[in-house]
This record gives structure tokens, sequence and C-alpha cells, in this order.
């Protein structure tokens, strides 16, 4: 029953190559672009230190995502140990602040770092630094200097693109009588490779599973031709942030009717398909569509569509997770929750079955084992990129290749590593695989952000 859509979800290795192959030279002709406007991927961070894991002190960050604020004080402790101290605010998804002026909103986020700096008795006119780290592209000409490029995520914050980040931050902090001052601004995937660092040194890749996804991974000042010439003969390394979410074109990645339906009913169609294919804010929307087909063919819930369905990105990616989760062996339990989660139309008297469960089952592990394959591809791609500095084909180094992930689809979703490291073993084979360590990278874009603005605060100062 659910075949053609296996099917349609299916990817086989040569589809997996295509992408991989796709994906290496998308790196090429990123590095080998000059300017960082519109569409920009592989933009410099101007970060070309790593923590050793020894650093200590208080630093401020403030990490922008998708859907929350966190302003956190990061106590770094020494031997890779932190502290965080956060205060934390969320954005709803129709909030007005995403949509409006972008004073409003860097307002709103002056007020959180003060409630912050109340919280922590720290005196707002005593100067203080901060990382910040950004969810989103920004055209970086400095470690601390970068304007807005894009935003997504369902934020569309009115004559942004083009405005110093920076500006915005310390205009704002003005308006609130802070003495807070942005010594770095950081891609929230090159936050994640720092912190993990920190951790873990060594670190290879920083990578965002999550709402959106995303990776950064330190390549070659060389070979960036965005850099200054002054600045590329320096040489040695410098972390970059792909943007590997707007990678990809229909050319190859096999996007199937649903992948299709799903883009061309969003604000920004043909955009980020790669991301929609497989991050958290579209899996949910994905299995929507499918269930909403099976459910027209009577193959789902008797032809009945419950509530939750009838409306778009109702039907959260947590769901998905939950239901993969849920005991196998207790059959009660898990027609419960679904009867739960799922609302009928007043004159609708339905009961769930067990079919209904095995089916919605089904379409979740179809739609989420393609984004593990997916997400897979981009760090086959991520490792092949530093083939020469992780020695790949010799068969004898036995280094582990550290990816520090972060992002509650990679964290919250219990299958989701297993997945990755089957596509990642089909891929590799079992010698370089045995060297790969994908790890959580929790609370990462912060801990990243005051790294940095540590480090480099050091940097001023020494
Ligand atoms: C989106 C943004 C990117 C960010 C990623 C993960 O793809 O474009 O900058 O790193 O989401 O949050």
């Amino acid at each position: 029953m659910l075949t053609s859509i296996q099917t349609a979800f299916n990817i086989d290795q040569d589809q997996f190559k295509a992408i991989v192959d796709g994906f290496n030279e998308e790196y090429t002709t990123g590095l080998n672009t000059a300017e960082a406007k519109g569409l920009a991927t592989m933009i410099p961070s101007f970060v070309t230190r790593l923590p050793t894991g020894q650093e200590q002190g208080t630093y401020l960050a403030l990490d922008l995502g998708g859907s929350t604020l966190r302003v956190c004080a990061v106590e770094l402790l020494g031997k890779g140990k932190v502290n965080v101290d956060e205060v934390k605010r969320t954005i709803g998804m129709t909030d007005p602040l995403r949509t409006g002026q972008v004073e409003p909103f860097f307002d709103w986020m002056a007020d959180t770092v003060a409630m912050l700096l109340e919280k922590q008795h720290l005196d707002p006119a005593k100067p203080l630094s901060m990382g910040v780290s950004w969810s989103f592209p920004v055209d970086q000409t400095s470690l601390s200097d970068g304007t807005l490029l894009r935003m997504g995520k369902g934020f569309e914050l009115q004559e942004m693109v083009g405005r110093d980040l920076k500006t915005l931050f310390h205009d704002a902090f003005q308006r609130k009588n802070l003495n807070v001052k942005v010594t770095a601004l950081i891609n929230d995937t090159v936050g994640v490779l720092v912190a993990h660092a920190y951790a873990r040194p060594g670190t290879r890749v920083g990578f965002i599973f999550g709402t959106g996804t995303n990776a950064a991974y330190p390549e070659k000042v060389s070979k960036l031709i965005k850099l200054k010439d002054a600045y590329r003969q320096q040489g040695g390394d410098m972390l970059v942030n792909t943007e590997i979410d707007i990678f990809g074109n229909e050319q190859y990645l096999p996007l199937n009717e649903y992948d299709q339906q799903l883009d061309a009913q969003h604000t920004q169609p043909k955009f980020q398909l790669y991301e929609k294919m497989m991050s958290g804010g579209y899996l949910g929307e994905l299995v929507r569509l499918i269930c909403l087909q099976l459910i027209q063919q009577k193959q789902l819930f008797d032809g009945y569509a419950p509530s939750i369905f009838n409306q778009r990105y109702q039907f959260d990616t947590a769901y998905l997770s939950d239901l993969e989760g849920r005991d196998e062996q207790n059959l009660d339990d898990r027609l419960q929750y679904l009867q739960e989660i799922l609302t009928w139309e007043q004159d609708v008297q339905y009961s769930v079955t067990e079919q209904d469960w095995q089916t919605l089952l089904d379409v979740c592990r179809i739609v989420a084992t393609r984004s593990a394959k997916l997400a897979a591809a981009a760090i086959a791609s991520l490792i092949e990129q530093q083939a020469d500095t992780l020695d790949l084909a010799n068969e004898q180094n036995d280094q582990p290749i550290i990816i520090g992930i972060n992002g509650s689809t990679y964290e919250l979703y219990p299958q989701m590593h297993g997945r990755m490291m089957d596509a990642l073993s089909a891929w590799f084979g079992a010698n370089v695989v045995g060297r790969i360590a994908l790890e959580p990278a929790r609370d990462g874009a912060s801990i990243g952000g005051a790294l940095i603005a540590m480090l480099y605060d050091e940097q001023a100062n020494s």
C-alpha cells in the first residue's frame, strides 16, 4: 500500500552519489565566487583559531535561532567544561515581531540582554563584550562586521537586507542604555564547531540539524577568493559557513510530488530545496501532505481528515519522533496517544485503528529515513572536502573525524543518529566510517559565541 510512497522517498546509491558529487561541485563554485551577495554560499567567518579547551572566564553570548532567542552568560571553566546562565524567549510563528520593522525587533533583543544583566547582577553601565550567533547568513567583512543577507524561517523583517548587523545591535543597546559591545558575529554553524572544539579539540565539522540545516568546516584561506589577497597570503585555515541549506537543484535532488507541493505552497518557492526535503521545519508538513492523499484514497482514518491535517504546518515534526519513539509492545498506549493528538470535526465519531497507527508510523519512518540520508550526504561531502587533511586514503589512519551536531531534529529523534551512520557506512565503507564520530553539540551556538568573543578579545588585548 505504501510502496509508491516508499519509492518516491527512496534514495539509492546512485542518487546519493549524485548529491555528494553535486555538493562537492558547489563548494568549488562557492569558494571561487568573489561576491557574497544574494544567494551567497561559502561565507568566510574570519575565525582562524579554535579553542584548546583550557580557556577560562565569563562572556556574554546572544543566540538567535528560528524560534528562540537566548542570551547567556557563559562561564568557561577550563578542561572543556562550561556553566551557562541564560534568558530564553520564544518567538511564535505568527508573532508580528517577525515581519515588522527592524528596530522594534532589535529593541526586543536588547531588552532580553537587559534581563540577563539584571539576573546576573551585572552593572549595565560597565562595558561588556558579547558574541552573537546568528542563524541566518551574513555577508561578513571581518569577525565583527557584516551585513544581513536574507533571513527565512518565517522572518521577513522590513528593509533588513544590506543593514549592518553590529550597528543595529549597538543602536538598540544605546536606546536601552546598555554598555554592551558586539565583538564577534558568527553563524550558528560556526558557533557549534567552535563550541564542540572546546570539549573535543580537533572537531572538523559543525552541523546544524534542526528547524533549518547548515554546516561549517575549516577551509584553507588560500582557497577563499572572497578574501582580500593580503589575507589569503597569510595562510592557515578559516571556518567557512557553507550555507549548504541552499545547495542543490532539481537536476540532482530527487524531488518527489510531495516536495514539489510543499515548495509550491511555500512563501519562498524554489529557495532552500535541500533544506525543505530534510530539516525539522518541514518533515511534519511532508507527513501531512502524504497523509492527506492517503485519507483521500480512504487508506487512512477511513477517509476522515483529523483537524490537525487541515492546516499547513500544524502537524509538528516532534510528532514524528514521538510516534517512532512509542513502545512497540503497548498497543493501548499508541492508540491513546494518536487519539490525543488527532482531533475530529464535531460530527465525526471515529476511533483510530491499529492499521491507522501502522500506516502513520510507516509514513513517518519513510520521511525521516530520507531526511537522515540527506543529512548524511551533506556530512559525506564535508568529509570529502577535507580528504587531504583527514588523510582519508590512508587505511592505517584511525584518527577520529569529529562532527559536532546541534539541533532538535538530530537530538530529539532517537533513530536519526543510527540512520545517518548507516548511510555513511554504505557510502564510505567500514574503514572510514569507523573513524566518524557524530556527536551532539548541545547549547553549541551560544557557547561558541562566547568563546569567540573571548578568543578575539584576548587577541585584541595582547
Ligand atoms: C538556515 C540559515 C543558515 C543557518 C541554518 C541553521 O539554513 O540560512 O544560516 O545556519 O538555517 O540554523
